[in-house]
């Protein structure tokens, strides 16, 4: 071949491939004519990169640089028709028009239970008052349940029908009275004796979580429900200092109008022991049992009741958060509807 000639056919190929990209408007037809022109196999590029083998060897040189020049024109063309393509896909409109004027999807925004509302808010006032949360397991043993709270085997409140047992991995028969015997947490006051164990007094803590019963539910009782736990241990510790913790907390979470009442009771962990009442509204409502820790207590987890004392109290977190709201039945906040829940 003549180099002329091949020069002449590069011309003319860069040409059609300039005019023919510039036109295109789809894809589809951009990828065809890639394949057409550069194709790796049998594009027009190569079929004439093969040609100039065919010539003179001196012509080689100037029909190389030829050929190396339309050979980037071609990819010229080629990109300047794909960012044209791109450019003109993202200005056209795909899908329905959007109207801004329309009404937006109201997004339902989940929120904390009212009772979490209210353990953050219990813990947040005794927090005010020097007292440091701390938590301990619902699954107990009978030593931290019982025993070391001075309740001994043929106490009443160890009853299996008054707990919830749980069986053992291996067990065949069942003894409520053994040393392995587990149950579900009954009451918070647990976590006194594990708090003791754990640290050399001064101590001022609280604990708030779930306790258990095997009660009927009806408007008041639930088998499951919370207790929030206070316990100070200190040189000293009277009992005017524990009314004047429960009536700053009464005042702080039920109003400055609230007054506080203690009623002689018994509890085996704490002597003397009270139940403490309190007046909102002209009622008197009992919200908890207190009262000062009973040396036996303090004795079994290895303090010396000559040496310290202190107060507990336990009280029923369901029965403060329905009292503060106005609810009337603790079942209305473990049903799980919506539209209770949603005025919290
Ligand atoms: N644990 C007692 C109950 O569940 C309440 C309590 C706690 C009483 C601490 C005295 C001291 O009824």
């Amino acid at each position: 071949m003549e180099l002329q000639e091949f020069l002449s056919s590069l011309e003319a190929l860069t040409v059609d491939a300039e005019h023919k990209l510039s036109k295109v408007t789809d894809s589809a037809s951009l990828e065809a004519m890639r394949v057409h022109f550069v194709g790796a196999r049998s594009g027009q590029i190569k079929i004439l990169q093969k040609q100039m083998g065919g010539l003179a060897a001196e012509d080689r040189k100037p029909a190389g640089i030829k050929f190396n020049e339309i050979k980037s024109r071609i990819q010229n063309a080629l990109e300047q028709a794909e960012t044209r393509l791109r450019s003109l896909s993202s200005t056209k409109q795909t899908g329905p028009m959007l109207d801004p004027t329309l009404p937006g999807i109201r997004q339902h925004l989940g929120r904390t239970h009212p009772i979490t509302q209210t353990i953050e808010h219990l813990k947040e006032i005794m927090g005010r008052l020097g007292f440091s949360v701390v938590e301990g397991p619902e699954v107990e043993d009978t030593w931290h349940n019982f025993v070391a709270l001075n309740i001994p085997e043929d106490h009443p409140a160890r009853d299996p029908l008054d707990n919830f047992y749980l069986s053992v991995a291996g067990q065949t028969t069942f003894d409520s009275s053994a040393d392995t015997a587990c149950l579900l947490r009954s009451q918070t006051s647990t976590v006194q004796i594990r708090v003791m164990e754990e640290v050399r007094p001064p101590v001022r803590i609280i604990s708030l979580g779930r306790v258990y019963r095997p009660d009927e539910a009806d408007a008041t009782h639930f088998p499951m429900f919370h207790q929030m736990e206070g316990l100070w241990i200190d040189q000293n510790v009277t009992m005017a200092q524990l009314k004047s913790v429960l009536r700053m907390f009464a005042t702080s979470y039920l109003g400055a109008d609230v007054h506080i009442r203690f009623r002689p009771s018994f509890f085996p962990f704490t002597e003397p022991s009270v139940e403490a009442d309190f007046l909102w509204n002209d009622n008197w409502v009992e919200f908890g049992g207190a009262g000062m820790v009973d040396p036996n207590v303090l004795q079994a987890v290895g303090y010396d009741p000559e040496k310290v004392n202190g107060f507990a109290f336990g009280l029923g977190v369901e029965r403060l958060c329905m009292r503060r709201h106005g609810v009337h039945d603790i079942r209305d906040l473990y049903r799980n509807d919506l539209r209770f829940l949603h005025q919290f």
